[in-house]
C-alpha cells in the first residue's frame, strides 16, 4: 500500500494567513498541520507516501520532511499546478501508485482515538476495491455524505447535500485499489470546475465495491480547514496534550516506536531543539528506561515494534 497526501489548494478560506503561506504548513498548536496526516500514515504502517502541493510550496515541504530518511520512511513529492479536485491526486501519481493499493489522505485532517491504529491496520489489511471513513457530525451538509444500511453497506454517497441523507460525513480519508487511476481519469469537473472524490466513490458504489468503516464516539476528527477549525483543532491538541503528557502526531516518536529510527537518532533530533518543549519531549523519551509502559500512547499494538528498541 502506498500513501499519498494532497496538501494543495489555494486556502483562500484562510486568508490572509495562508497569501504567503501553505495552509498544510501552518501550525496546529505545536506542530505544522502536515504531521498530523503524515503521522497517519506513518501508523497505518505506510513507509512509501508521496506529498503533492502548489508549485510554489512543494520545496517548503521538502526543506522541512526531506526524503524521510530520519523517520525510517521514503518521501517524494509532486507538483499540483492547479487545485483540480481531489482526484487528480490519483493522476499526478499514477506511476507512484502502479499496480499498488493506495490511501490517500488530505493535508487538513486530523483524526485521533484510541483504537485508531488498530482500525487503520486492519482496514488496510483487509482492503479491497474502496474504502472510506465515516464520522457522525452535527453539520453533514458542509462533507461528503455517505449512507449506510444496518449492516453497514453503503446505499448512497453525496458531496454536501442540501438534505443529507444522513449524520455522517466522508472525512479525508480514502483507500483505493489501483484501478482508481484509470476511474479517476473518467471523471469530469463538477459545477464548482473541480473532479470531485465523492464522484470517484459513486462508480465504486455502482459496482458493490465502496466499504464504510465508521469512526464511533471515542474519535476525534478534524478538518482544520477554516479560521475557526484551526483553532478549535489546536485547542484539542493542546488540551489533550497537556493533560496525559503524550503529544499527538510527533513524528519522530512514531518512527521510534516504529523500530524505525534508533535512540540515539531520536536523542540527537530531540537535541538540536532542546531549547523548546518538542525537542525536549524527544530527548525524554529517549531517555526512559521503560518505555513499554508507553505503548498506550499510541495503540497498544504488538506490531509496532516497540520491543525491538527496549
Ligand atoms: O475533509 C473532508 C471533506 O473533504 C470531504 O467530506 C468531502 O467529500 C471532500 O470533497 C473534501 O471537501 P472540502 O470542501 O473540505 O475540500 P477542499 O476543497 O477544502 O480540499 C480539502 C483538502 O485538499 C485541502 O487541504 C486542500 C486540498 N486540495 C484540494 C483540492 C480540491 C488540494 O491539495 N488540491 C485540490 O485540487
Amino acid at each position: 500500500m502506498k500513501g499519498i497526501i494532497l496538501a494543495g489548494g489555494s486556502g483562500t478560506r484562510l486568508a490572509p494567513s495562508t497569501d504567503s503561506l501553505n495552509k498544510h504548513l501552518l501550525p496546529v498548536f505545536d506542530k505544522p498541520m502536515i504531521y498530523y496526516p503524515l503521522s497517519v500514515l506513518m501508523l497505518g504502517g505506510l513507509r512509501e507516501i508521496m506529498i503533492i502541493s502548489t508549485p510554489e510550496d512543494t520545496e517548503r515541504f521538502e526543506k522541512l520532511l526531506g526524503d524521510g530518511s530520519g523517520l525510517g520512511i521514503k518521501l517524494s513529492y509532486r507538483v499540483q499546478s492547479e487545485p483540480k479536485g481531489i482526484p487528480e491526486a490519483l493522476l499526478l501519481a499514477e506511476d507512484f501508485i502502479g499496480q499498488d493499493d493506495v490511501t490517500l489522505i488530505l493535508g487538513d485532517n486530523i483524526f485521533f482515538g484510541q483504537g485508531f491504529t488498530t482500525l487503520l491496520r486492519n482496514a488496510i489489511k483487509h482492503h479491497k476495491h474502496a474504502t472510506v471513513f465515516g464520522y457522525r457530525v452535527k453539520d453533514p451538509e458542509r462533507f461528503g455524505v455517505v449512507e449506510f444500511d444496518h449492516r453497514q453497506q453503503v446505499i448512497s454517497i453525496e458531496e454536501k447535500p442540501e438534505d443529507p441523507r444522513s449524520d455522517f460525513a466522508v472525512t479525508g480519508l480514502y483507500m483505493y485499489d489501483f484501478r482508481a487511476v484509470q476511474i479517476a481519469k473518467r471523471l469530469k469537473p463538477s459545477d464548482r470546475g473541480e473532479l470531485e472524490i465523492t464522484d470517484l466513490n459513486k462508480e465504486y458504489l455502482k459496482w458493490n465495491q465502496l466499504r464504510v468503516e465508521l469512526l464511533g464516539r471515542g474519535f476525534a476528527w478534524m478538518d482544520a480547514g477554516t479560521q475557526e477549525s484551526l483553532f478549535e483543532a489546536g485547542e484539542f491538541i493542546r488540551t489533550t496534550q497537556q493533560r496525559q503528557g503524550f503529544k499527538i502526531a510527533c513524528l519522530e516518536e512514531i518512527a521510534f516506536y516504529l523500530g524505525y529510527i534508533s535512540k540515539e537518532a531520536l536523542y540527537e533530533k530531540g537535541k538540536g531543539m532542546e531549547k523548546n518543549d518538542y525537542g525536549q519531549y524527544l530527548m525524554e523519551i529517549a531517555e526512559r528506561k521503560h518505555n513499554q509502559q508507553y505503548w498506550y500512547s499510541i495503540d497498544h499494538h504488538p506490531m509496532l515494534g516497540l520491543v525491538e528498541n527496549e
